[in-house]
């Protein structure tokens, strides 16, 4: 199967790990060259440790690495029998490479985002056959976590979702399907998770590492809220707030805080930048809060 993945970044990465690892040919595309080559060397250094661990034999890491090229324009991706987007979380620009790509690839194209929480019918509304449209939801770092949820639009066919669960399962991962809502499941529920946290912070009631820390040993969490924030990305979990609060027609279950808009617009984005929450070394180890 010959999958192309839109958006070299955090997600589009993993998810070509995963896609390459089921033995399909990958084309993983990007506008940006510095992050083409930062996802070709994180695949380098993650199934080097693989290796040197005993977990994955060489010509294993060989196979895996074969089986993605790396392409800077869209059109390389005309011959996929599945593409999955995973570029900035903005409908208009979400929408634009959409219908660009629609004019290169075949009809029975699948054509799947891997938005955390925009609307899948609009993102089909881009394209002369919507019916193609599917949510395919990864989870950070989609190589390890195992759930996916599979979001059909009001426009998807049937067809289209039972190729893209069957995808899936074939890649080992675990499918919940979920309607076409803000946040879906998993995004929904999380929510309040860094919205309370966020609350108690900024009313001074406890400091970010002793909720952290509380979360984890007494909640049994494996992150608490900010090592969780700023592990995905403070600008990304912004803008997945901002639009969940928004899409449930400002809900005040949803209200996002300003401490992280403020964190998002200092580009205090967390692991990625080195500097969120708290601080990194150069591989992602906390360093200081
Ligand atoms: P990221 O910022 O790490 O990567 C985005 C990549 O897209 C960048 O490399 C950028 O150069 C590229 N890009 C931007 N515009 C482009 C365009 N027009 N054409 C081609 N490439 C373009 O972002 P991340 O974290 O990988 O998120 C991507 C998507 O996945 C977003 O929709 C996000 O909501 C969703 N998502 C993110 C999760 C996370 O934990 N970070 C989890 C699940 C979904």
């Amino acid at each position: 199967m010959k999958v192309g993945i839109i958006g070299s970044g955090t997600m589009g990465s993993g998810i070509a790990q995963v896609a390459a690892t089921s033995g399909c040919l990958v084309k993983l595309y990007d506008t940006n060259q510095d992050a083409l080559d930062k996802a070709k060397n994180a695949l380098e250094n993650i199934l080097s440790r693989l290796v040197t661990k005993g977990r994955i034999e060489e010509s294993e890491k060989s196979r895996i690495q074969n089986n993605i090229s790396y392409v800077d324009t869209l059109k390389d991706l005309s011959d996929s029998d599945v593409t999955i987007e995973a570029i900035v979380e903005n409908l208009d620009i979400k929408k634009n490479v959409f219908s660009e790509l629609e004019t290169f690839v075949s009809d029975d194209c699948i054509i799947a985002s891997n938005t955390s929480s925009l609307s899948i019918a609009s993102i089909a509304a881009s394209l002369k056959k919507p019916e193609r449209c599917i949510g395919i939801h990864f989870f950070n770092p989609a190589p390890l976590m195992q759930l996916v949820e599979v979001i059909p639009a009001i426009q998807t066919s049937n067809e289209v979702l039972e190729k893209a669960t069957k995808i899936i399962s074939d890649w080992k991962k675990t499918v919940a399907v979920a309607k076409d809502t803000p946040g879906f499941i998993v995004n929904r529920v999380a929510r309040p998770f860094y919205g309370e946290a966020l609350r108690i912070y900024e009313e001074g009631i406890a400091d970010f590492t002793t909720i952290d820390k509380s979360l984890k040993s007494l909640g049994g969490f494996r992150m608490g809220p900010f090592e969780l924030m700023d592990f995905i990305g403070n600008d990304v979990n912004y803008t997945v707030s901002e639009t969940v609060f928004t899409a449930f027609y400002f809900d005040p279950r949803y209200k996002p805080a300003f401490t992280q808009k403020r964190f998002a617009e200092a580009g205090y984005l967390g692991r990625k930048s080195g500097r969120g929450y708290y601080k990194y070394d150069e591989k992602g180890a906390i360093v200081e809060p």
